[in-house]
This record gives structure tokens, sequence and C-alpha cells, in this order.
């Protein structure tokens, strides 16, 4: 494991550019790291909040004599492809421990009859608690508080120490407010994040006030339920529903949140998904929710970026790093302009391709 997984939604990685010849920092820093094995990679060696302070507490007192780069943040911990479980499928919640997908839903909510709901809810629970998924998100869907389960699921889930809880047809900041109280109440689930299915017109209207909202990790678009909302056709430009997406997407970069596209139901239709993950790409969701294992590939590769955008990043970085060196604040790659925000793109780039290459070694 190259860098420091699971990371947490406020996580900042650092790398040490250089590491300094002074003996004591040798035996109280570089040594003992040495020491946990050879995957510790003695260059990404810091990891703190994603705040102002602790970022300058974090560089100024625990590495004073190192120089360091931020990295990485949460944002480039991959999430191409997330794959809904039905948490009362035994056999697909083994499964997906082999498949190669970046996070799992295990859902308690709308892929489980209702028959099924109290079963599903402790087979999973027990799962959590014992199977191993490695470096994949782990996140939950839970019933929502308004129907006979929800309490349940939460009391039953949160024995296993979720990672993140999702829930279903979020419509205000104060829905996020309640689980987060109920989250702050329990030592098991001190670190869960929440995540918000974005499916109702009223959710997606407020998305800002949602993202903003405590706990918040990330959404996940519900484009089946807001189909059902909208009343609207499913067409492949899904021009109806572009205005919702967006919305959610804008909101999600004002806080920093992962954006998480919806499913395409047609899973044996892989041009099909393709082109909606390409434009789910291009919108600039980070991955996609997907429902079978067929679909994890072609989302794996949308959503990663392209050997031409690494190429591009690393020329980016290279010539701009040049034109400083000679005093110039611009530099020109390709006939076009490179600024600093061109070479903050281009570094998280190659962030989240190393995060993917990271993974794919585990
Ligand atoms: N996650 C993990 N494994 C899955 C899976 C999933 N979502 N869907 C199917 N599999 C596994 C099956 O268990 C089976 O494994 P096996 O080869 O070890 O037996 C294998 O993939 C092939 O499955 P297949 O027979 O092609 O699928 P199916 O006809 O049994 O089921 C669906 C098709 C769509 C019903 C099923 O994929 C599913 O339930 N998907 C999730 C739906 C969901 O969560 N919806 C809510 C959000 S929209
Ligand atoms: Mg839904």
């Amino acid at each position: 494991m190259r860098l420091l997984f699971p990371l947490k939604p406020d996580d900042v990685i650092y790398r040490a550019t250089s590491i300094p010849q002074n003996p004591l920092t040798h035996r109280a820093v570089i040594s003992p790291l040495r020491q946990l094995g050879p995957n510790v990679d003695l260059f990404a060696i810091l990891r703190c909040r994603r705040n102002f302070l602790a970022n300058f507490l974090c560089i100024r007192f625990f590495s004073p004599n190192f120089d360091v780069e931020r990295i990485m943040d949460h944002r480039a911990r991959p999430y191409r492809s997330v794959l809904y479980i039905p948490g009362s499928k035994e056999r697909a919640l083994h499964k997906a421990q082999t498949l190669p997908v970046d996070a799992i839903i295990f859902d308690l909510e709308d892929a489980v009859a209702i028959e099924e709901k109290a079963n599903a809810r402790t087979l999973l629970a027990e799962t959590l608690a014992t199977a191993d998924y490695g470096a994949r998100a782990k996140i939950v869907r839970i019933n929502g508080f308004d129907t006979e389960w929800g309490a349940a699921d939460l009391d039953v889930i949160s024995a296993a120490k979720p990672e993140a809880i999702l829930i279903p047809k979020v419509n205000k900041a104060a829905d996020v407010e309640a689980l987060a109280k109920k989250l702050d109440a329990r030592a098991e689930t001190a670190d869960t994040t929440i995540w918000t299915m974005m499916e109702t017109p009223l959710g997606m209207l407020n998305a800002q006030e949602i993202a903003a909202a405590p706990r918040m990790a990330g959404f996940i678009m519900g484009t089946n339920d807001l189909a059902k909302e909208l009343d609207c056709r499913y067409r492949p430009d899904r021009l109806p529903m572009l205005t919702g997406l967006s919305l959610c997407l804008l909101a999600a970069r004002a806080h920093g949140l992962v954006a998480v596209d919806g499913v395409y139901n047609a899973f044996k239709d892989d041009d099909g998904l393709r082109a909606e993950c390409t434009q789910g790409r291009d919108m600039g969701f980070d991955g996609k929710t997907l429902i079978h294992p067929a679909q994890v590939a072609i989302a794996n590769e949308a959503f990663a970026p392209t050997e031409a955008e690494l190429d591009l990043s690393r020329r980016q970085i290279a010539a701009f790093e040049e034109a400083e060196a000679a005093g110039q604040g611009v530099a020109v790659v390709d006939g076009k302009i490179v600024e600093n925000l061109h070479v903050a793109t281009a570094r998280q780039i190659l962030a989240k391709a190393e995060a993917i290459q990271a993974i794919a070694a585990e």
C-alpha cells in the first residue's frame, strides 16, 4: 500500500520532497517508518485534517526539516466505480470482495424486498464486521427514518462501525443534521461520514445547504427516483436531468464533496453505459454508481485519467516549473497557456492516477 488508506473526508496527504540529513530526524522519524515495512511510502508521510490551522501546525511542528508538497486530499481517492449490492444477497456480498470496484454501496433500501428487510440488516451487519473489502470504500444505504426500518437499520449497522452511511430521499440539511446527531451519540460511529442520495426535486434545489451539513462526504445521484419525480422520459443525452445533476455538482464542489453519477439501468448495454459514463466524466462527476459486475471495467476506464491527460499534466508541470525558474508566471504547452491553476489540476490528475495504481497493487 503506497498511500495511507482509508482516507477520511478531511484528510490531506503530504509528500516529503527532501529528507533532512539530520541524524536526530532520522532516528525519530525515518528509521521507525522504515521498520513498518517495505510497502510504507517513506515520502507520503504526513496526513492531517483539511483545516487550515491543522495543516499549518502539522507542517510547522511535525516536519520543520522536511520540504513538503501537498499531493492529495480525499477527493483524489478514486470513486470511479461504486457498486450497489443488495444487503440480502449473500453471494453478491461475498463476490464483491474480489471485484475491482473503488467503492461499494451495501443496500438496505430499494434493492431489498419488504419481507427481506430484517434479514438483510442482520446479514449485512455480520458481513461488515467480518469480511475484508480491502481499500474499497464501504457505504451503507439505510432506509429513511420516515419508514418503519430506518431506525433499526442504524441501530444494527452502527455496531459494525460503518465507514459511511448513505441516506435516501434527502430534502433538506435538517435531514442530515438529524442523522449526524444520532451518529454523535454513539461511540461506534464517531468517525462515520454521511452521504446523501440526491434524487428528489426539493433535495436538488437545496443541494447547497445539504452539502454544507455536518459529516457530509459525498452525493450519490439517484436518477431513477429523479426521473419518476420529474415525470420525464429517459433519453440518451439525459437532457431533462441535467439541471438537477449540475446543481448537485456545483454544491458538491463548493463544499469539497465527492459526487457520483446515477446508475445505467440496461446492464447488458456496454455502449450505452460507456456513453453515459463519458457524459458524467465530462460534467465533472467522480464516478458512476453501478448495479452489475459487468459494468465495473467500463466505469473504471471512463473515470480514470487517460494516458493523454497524464502526459499533458507532466508536460504542463515541467513547463511551468521551467517558466517559474526563468522568472515568468505563465508557460505555453501545445500552443495553450499554462497558469498556476492548470498546474493544480495537473497535480490532481497525477495524484488520482497514483491512488488508482495503489488500489490496483493491493
Ligand atoms: N454486486 C455483486 N455481485 C453481483 C451483483 C452486484 N450488484 N449483481 C450480480 N452479481 C453477481 C451474482 O451474484 C452472480 O455471481 P456468481 O457468478 O458468483 O453467481 C454474478 O454477479 C452474475 O450475476 P447475474 O446472474 O448476471 O445477475 P442476476 O440476473 O442474478 O441479477 C440484477 C441482475 C440486476 C438483479 C443484480 O445485478 C442486482 O441485484 N443488482 C443490484 C441492484 C440494486 O442494488 N439496485 C438498487 C440501486 S439502483
Ligand atoms: Mg432512490
